[in-house]
């Protein structure tokens, strides 16, 4: 196995309003983060890393034996930190040693496409880049100070992130143990250390779960695939 998925279920979920920890709030039957290793486990065979809460370490473990059946042995559940990039610290001290190439994905992004998560994965392989997946901005956007507008963008130079961003494994681990700030993904902590970021189609349903409205988009999208 030369390939990592860090899965990054560590979250409280706060905005999201409920009582668990978010990674473990129900689509339909299964959790957000039984979705997304569903998700995981139909990409190409790989080392997954699930980083959860250390309330739910356990919760983890069975629901992922759950769903990965006789995969189990690839997968793994480790502690997160009190922030997303500690707990992919985390995540990273628990990669098999022959792994060379290493995603990092948010669980919340419960609804991922297979395709999306293999072509990460090529395209890291032929370039030895960072690779983040986009889609289009559709908003248009303004830079503000809170009062203000500071500054008017242009749309066409704009891109939204989402997971999963893949990398070499040693850029990564480098880039990791000289981050200065706390950043909110990863291709900033390893751009940071130089590593070029190359762009590859994101997809509309690999969103992240975060307000009550995207728990209903994902209850919705679920419930029609399923029909
Ligand atoms: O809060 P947000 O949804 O933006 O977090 C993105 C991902 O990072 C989620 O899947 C969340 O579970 C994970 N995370 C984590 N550890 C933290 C904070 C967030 O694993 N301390």
């Amino acid at each position: 196995i030369d390939t990592a998925i860090v899965v990054v279920a560590a979250g409280s979920g706060t905005r999201l309003g409920a009582e668990e920890p978010k990674a473990f709030v129900a689509i339909d039957e299964h959790e957000i983060l039984r979705h997304c290793l569903r998700g995981v486990l139909r990409a190409r065979p790989a080392q997954v890393v699930i980083v959860a809460p250390a309330s739910h370490l356990e919760a983890a473990r069975r629901l992922a034996a759950a769903e990965a059946g006789s995969a189990m042995h690839l997968v793994s559940v480790v502690a997160g930190g009190a922030t997303r990039q500690r707990s992919v610290a985390a995540g990273l001290a628990a990669l098999d040693p022959r792994v060379r190439t290493v995603l990092v994905h948010d669980a919340a992004r419960a609804l991922t496409p297979p395709a999306v998560i293999d072509r990460v994965v090529d395209t890291v392989r032929e370039t030895g880049h960072g690779v983040l997946p986009v889609l289009d901005v559709v908003d248009t956007i303004k830079r503000t100070d809170g009062e203000f507008v500071t500054a008017h963008v242009d749309r066409s130079q704009l891109a939204a992130a989402q997971t999963p961003q893949g990398f070499p494994r040693e850029a990564l681990e480098a880039a990791y143990a000289s981050a200065s700030a706390d950043f909110t993904d990863d291709t900033a902590v390893v751009a940071e250390a130089g590593l070029p970021v190359r762009r590859v189609a994101g997809s509309e349903t690999s969103f992240k779960i975060t307000t009550p409205a995207d728990l209903a988009r994902a209850r919705d999208l679920v419930r029609r695939a399923s029909r």
